[in-house]
């Protein structure tokens, strides 16, 4: 029988659901040549909805090759990956890999290597000493769009990775000025999760990837689509729940898409044919745990200030921490303390400031230090 419920890689098929608007506008995005941003906390289902974008368009003469970035620390990790997975998503011949690597690379003195199958393991490395041919591994997308006669998407996951590298703001002044110029027919999809490191590298008004594109902040999936989504799942794979429970299921995690699959799941699996209290209760429970050992990590090594501040929070607590009163009831110290505890606490992904409002990132985390801690 085939899964019910999907969680921990990407959604797609009849695992992906809702995000209608959003497939809408990077679809016209991706079709008309405009660079895209895409930004959320994590597991909200970035990566879902561009692979499927880019699995759509690709009938239609548009190429959309993904990248993911997470593994690379420097520049150098990054050329050489961009270089590979272009030549690499471009075509489905190997032959043209080689032709192209020998067409387009050739300064950059490339070594081409197969597996046993070769268009299942392809490994390009390129020479990359002399930084002035960088460029011509950027400009790579452009070179072969123009020679194949196509449009080209370069889709980047975990793009955020790139201001981690040392002298970030060359790079990315690099990238800017070669992507620029590029024509109509090449265009950029950058997309990843730390939240505040995407946005100081394209909202702030210094950095090179200032007005790159358009900016999507995603959104969570409405309680509509998923207690539809929910229902469905279970009655076509023979069990039921009410709409009722379906909707407490991603209320209790806050529409979270990672966390209501894993629920929905956890539900699924306790449920003989129809769902009852008892079952999301347990499920629930089972959940928290199941996921603990993930938030002793998250609090490994916190100052006792930063478990206090996540301690209010946790209390419903969302501003006003300079306030003597919070301050005092929670040992929050001076409250010259609290806007370094929540930059750290950002930095770390644990929490997140929209609009003055701090909120958790994780919600079960949220349920999970409540009752632990
Ligand atoms: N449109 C969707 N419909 C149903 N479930 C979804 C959808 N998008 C995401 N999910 C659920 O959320 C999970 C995480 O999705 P995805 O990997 O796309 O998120 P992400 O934002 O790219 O995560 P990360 O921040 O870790 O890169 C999926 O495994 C799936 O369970
Ligand atoms: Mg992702």
């Amino acid at each position: 029988m085939e899964n019910p419920f999907l969680f921990g890689s990407a959604a797609s098929d009849k695992w992906f659901t809702d995000r209608k608007d959003d497939t809408q506008r990077l679809k016209a995005n991706f079709t008309h040549g405009i660079n895209t941003i895409i930004i959320s906390p994590r597991r909200w289902g970035k990566t879902s909805l561009v692979l499927k974008v880019a699995n759509e368009i690709n009938e239609k003469n548009i190429i959309a090759v993904n990248i993911d970035i997470f593994a690379c620390r420097s520049p150098e990790d990054f050329y050489q990956v961009f270089a590979r997975e272009i030549i690499r998503q471009t075509s489905n011949k190997w032959e043209e890999w080689v032709a192209n690597t020998k067409k387009f690379l050739s300064n950059l003195t490339p070594k081409i290597s197969f597996g046993s199958d070769p268009n299942a393991e392809f490994s390009l490395s390129i020479d990359l000493k002399n930084t002035q041919l960088n460029e011509e591994v950027l400009s790579l997308p452009q070179k072969i769009a123009q020679d194949k006669g196509v449009k080209i998407v370069v889709c980047i996951d975990e793009f955020q990775q790139i201001a981690d590298f040392s002298d970030s703001l060359t790079f990315q002044k690099k990238l800017r000025s070669v992507w620029q110029l590029q024509s109509q027919s090449v265009s950029y999809c950058l997309y990843g999760s730390k939240k505040h490191l995407l946005n100081t590298l394209f909202s702030k008004q210094s950095s090179p990837f200032y007005k790159f594109g358009d900016v999507i902040f995603l959104q969570k999936i409405s309680e509509e689509n998923w207690v539809q989504y929910i229902c469905g799942r279970f009655s076509q794979t023979g069990k039921h729940i009410s709409e009722d429970l379906a909707a407490e299921i991603c209320r209790t995690v806050e529409y979270h898409s990672s966390y209501v699959q894993q629920f929905a799941w956890i539900v699924w699996v306790k449920t003989e044919h129809t769902a009852t209290e008892t079952d999301v209760k347990d499920a629930l429970d089972d959940m928290i745990n199941q996921n603990a050992m993930l938030y002793y990590n998250y609090i490994e090594g916190l100052t006792s200030l930063q478990i206090n501040f996540i301690r209010a929070i946790a209390d419903g607590v969302h501003d006003g921490f300079s306030q003597q009163e919070i301050l005092s009831k929670y040992h929050l110290g001076v409250s010259s303390n609290i806007s370094r505890i929540k930059k750290s606490l950002e930095n770390k992904e644990l929490i997140d400031i929209s609009k003055k409002l701090i909120t958790f990132n994780d919600p079960v985390f949220r349920l999970w230090f409540s009752k632990e801690m």
